[in-house]
């Protein structure tokens, strides 16, 4: 049976929101998915599953969450050949509309860096993600998992 484990961070809960629903979509068709916030995520938790999820908002100039971006330097050294990666990316251009794209390319970059392989498209949500969690969530999780 697949089994998917996350690792995300979430300042305000819209990252936190968008992962629930991941979650409620998985066990809806009785897939294993588990999370853990990177705030107390150890260098294990990105390899505990061959299939991850990793998301993450985007904060301070076009850069990722700080939480996120100390998780990822406490897994600097990890090997991530065999591991398929999907990336969610929370971004919102009111905030700074001269970075915005950055934190998707650090976690892409990270992945692929680290031998990694990608699993479909990101999945990029600007401002709120109530709006879309039935339709561009939905529709990733489709394309990506199934
Ligand atoms: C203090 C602050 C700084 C932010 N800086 C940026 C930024 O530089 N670029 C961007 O695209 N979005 C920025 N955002 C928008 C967040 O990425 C967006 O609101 C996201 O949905 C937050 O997710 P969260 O609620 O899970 O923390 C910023 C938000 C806050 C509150």
């Amino acid at each position: 049976m697949k089994q998917i484990w996350c690792v995300y961070s979430s300042g305000w809960g819209n990252t936190r929101l968008v992962v629930d629903y991941i979650w409620e979509v998985f066990d809806a068709k009785w897939i294993t998915f588990e999370k853990t916030n990177a705030l107390v995520a150890e260098t294990h938790d990105l390899t505990r599953y061959t299939t991850m999820i990793l998301a993450a908002p985007t904060y301070d100039h076009g850069v990722l969450h700080r939480p996120y971006e100390n998780f990822l330097y406490r897994c600097k050294d990890v090997d991530l050949r065999w591991y398929q990666f999907g990336i969610v990316w929370l971004w919102n251009d009111t905030y700074d509309a001269e970075y915005t794209c950055e934190s998707a390319l650090l976690l892409q970059e990270f992945v692929l860096s680290h031998g990694g392989e990608l699993c479909g498209d990101l999945l990029k949500i600007h401002k709120c993600p109530l709006p879309v969690l039935h339709s561009n969530v939905w529709d990733w999780v489709e394309s990506c998992w199934f």
